[in-house]
């Protein structure tokens, strides 16, 4: 079954989340808003390019994906608020975590709606990248991805028959600790 797939291969990436998020649980977070990580948490000195690059792909996978449930980033329910890494091919200085906003659900974000949250869309206007999470620059940050519903895959067939429910999860840009210039 679908859930047991995707529960299998988010325990792989478990192994890869790293210890600490600059900040966890923040439970008043508006869909949209971005919070840098600049005061009350540790710059994540990321290499802007490399933000960039993270966008493009997630923005790849979903367009090689659209139809099928890997063009989603999907939450397990159950388990009380998690966090794991997407998955991203070399991803350099910058992981991208996302974090579950309600662990009564299994929550499906599209891969899409999450690389416009990181750099407000594709070719963005200076303002639109600055309200994005790129707009954090080195220091990395978190949003709460505003979902597009009215995008026909929330209401795709492959969707709906799996039990998982278009959701919001909280994305972060952190510190790939394992990179080297
Ligand atoms: C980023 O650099 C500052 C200054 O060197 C350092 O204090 C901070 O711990 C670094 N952040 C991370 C996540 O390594
Ligand atoms: C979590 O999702 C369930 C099912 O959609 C919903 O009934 C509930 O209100 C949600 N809880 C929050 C805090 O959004
Ligand atoms: C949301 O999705 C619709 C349908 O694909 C699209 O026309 C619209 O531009 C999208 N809205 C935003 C804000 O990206």
């Amino acid at each position: 079954m679908f859930l047991n797939k995707i529960t299998t291969s988010a325990v792989a990436l478990a192994a890869f989340a790293i210890a600490s998020s600059p900040i966890r649980a923040a439970a008043a977070m508006t869909p949209g808003i971005k919070v840098c990580y600049t005061e009350g948490a540790t710059s994540q000195n990321l290499t802007v390019e490399h933000i960039e690059y993270a966008a493009d792909y997630l923005r790849y996978r979903w367009r090689r994906n659209i139809g099928k449930a890997a063009s989603f980033y999907i939450l397990p329910k159950g388990l009380s608020r998690v966090e794991w890494s997407i998955d991203i091919a070399d991803p350099m200085s910058v992981i991208v975590m996302g974090e579950q906003v309600n662990a009564s659900i299994a929550s499906a974000t599209s891969l899409l709606d999450i690389a416009n949250a990181i750099d407000g869309g594709k070719d963005a206007s200076e303002d639109k990248k600055k309200a994005a999470l790129i707009g954090c620059g080195e220091h990395g940050g978190q949003m709460a991805v505003l979902l597009n519903e009215t995008h026909k895959w929330y209401n795709s067939r492959v969707f709906k028959n799996h039990d998982a429910w278009p959701y919001t999860c909280i994305v972060k840009l952190v510190r790939n600790n394992e990179y080297r210039v």
